[in-house]
């Protein structure tokens, strides 16, 4: 039996983790440990998405809460090096580009612990980006990388790294299509909110370069207000925009929009399928717009899924000016052809996959660089 540490503490993580978790748990050969690193705290943050996405309850919490990058990585580091040292686990397993994913990574690599790292290989190529640098970091460290794309793997090949690369498809598309089903039985968020299918707009925004400069949230709330004259935005909003958006007196931008705590998956999956249109600066969100066949505006300067620009799917204003991103929106929500299908993010068993690989690694210590003594 081999033992595999999981290091998850925001959102997406959870959502990421969730189809893994589950594979992991029919394994014969494989024993997971769960550790929340507490990095996303509030219950509509974390617990619902354990509750619903039937997530084993965490081993361990340690209620990192927020704080600066380095307090927050060097706090999360500091205490799971006691439960690396206590567990003695064979490998280490990360998902995607937090403060977690940094800093389960360099508490495993100091402790010469096999890393395998989901959604490898993704990159920005902004390094003003928090997340980019945690990638940059995790990738390099990691003796087994699950790349979801071609891009991501390609991106890997120029960073010198081949060895111990997968291609698997993307876990959030086994996830999408898992729940589908439950979030239309489930769901009561259109009639709650009292809204009607393909007749409202779905926007988040959450990423720092956008949430952390007064211009750039003050253009893109603008642009939402005055889209909203013409077809209602429900936004789910994320504590840091709510925090961020009263910290620059910007509250009453909030006003004409319908303004709702974060929701859970069922009823995000039921908001993003039944939306016109997705408009967002999040990763994952980006995706599941595609995967429900939904049309995207993302407010960001670029994107690292850039298979849903290509497919005809995605559009990134060129600036975040009110004129930019409101032409984006009008150029997306008229119903056009030529979208494309996207094969990239797999057959919806990128979890079995990864499984069977982080297994097939650790049994026969083959396949990845730097595994075992
Ligand atoms: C983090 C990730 C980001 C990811 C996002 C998903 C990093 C550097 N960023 O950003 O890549 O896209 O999660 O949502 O790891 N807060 C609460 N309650 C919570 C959690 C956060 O109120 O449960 C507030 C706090 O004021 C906190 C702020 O949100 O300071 C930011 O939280 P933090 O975890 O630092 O980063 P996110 O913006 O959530
Ligand atoms: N999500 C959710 N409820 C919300 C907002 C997002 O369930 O109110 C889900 C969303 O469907 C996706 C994931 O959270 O699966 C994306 O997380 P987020 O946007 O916070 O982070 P990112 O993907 O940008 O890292």
């Amino acid at each position: 039996m081999k033992k595999i540490v999981t290091v998850i503490g925001a959102r997406p993580q959870f959502i990421k983790a969730a189809p893994v978790s589950r594979e992991i748990a029919k394994h014969s050969q494989l024993h997971e440990v769960i550790v929340h690193t507490g990095q996303h705290y509030d219950s509509g943050m974390s617990k619902i998405f354990f509750d619903e996405l039937e997530i084993p309850e965490p081993n361990y919490n340690l209620n990192a809460g927020s704080a600066s990058h380095a307090k927050q990585t060097g706090e999360i580091m500091v205490e799971l090096e006691k439960v690396l040292e206590k567990e003695k686990p064979d490998c280490v397993l990360i998902y995607g580009d937090t403060n977690s994913t940094l800093a389960g990574a360099l508490a495993a690599a100091k402790l010469h612990i096999p890393i395998a790292h989901v959604e490898a290989g993704l990159r920005s190529f902004n390094m003003r980006m928090p997340e980019e640098i945690n990638r940059i970091v995790a990738d390099r460290l990691s003796t087994i990388l699950f790349a979801p794309t071609k891009t991501a793997v390609q991106n890997l090949k120029k960073e010198g790294i081949t060895e111990g690369v997968f291609k698997v498809g993307d876990v959030m598309y086994d996830v999408a299509l898992m729940y589908k089903e439950k979030a239309n039985h489930n769901s009561n968020i259109l009639q709650n909110l009292n809204l009607k299918p393909k007749a409202y707009i779905l926007a988040t925004v959450h990423r720092a370069e956008n949430t952390d400069n007064k211009e750039r949230l003050e253009s893109i709330f603008s642009a939402l207000v005055q889209v909203s004259q013409e077809i209602p935005i429900v936004i789910p909003i994320h504590p840091r925009t709510k925090k961020m958006l009263s910290q620059f007196d910007l509250d009453h931008l909030l006003n004409p929009l319908t303004v709702i705590t974060p929701v859970g998956f069922l009823d995000m999956i039921s908001l993003e399928s039944n939306a016109k249109l997705i408009i967002t600066d999040s990763g994952g969100i980006q995706k599941e717009a595609y995967f429900h066949k939904v049309p995207c505006v993302t407010l960001r300067d670029e994107t690292e899924w850039v298979e849903t620009v290509e497919a005809g799917w995605n559009i990134l204003p060129s600036t975040l000016s009110i004129k930019n991103i409101k032409s984006s929106i009008d150029n997306m929500i008229v119903p056009h052809d030529g979208k494309k299908n996207i094969s990239e993010y797999g057959d919806g068993n990128s979890s079995t996959h990864i499984t069977n690989l982080v297994n097939d690694c650790l049994q026969s210590k083959k396949g990845s660089k730097g595994l075992g003594d």
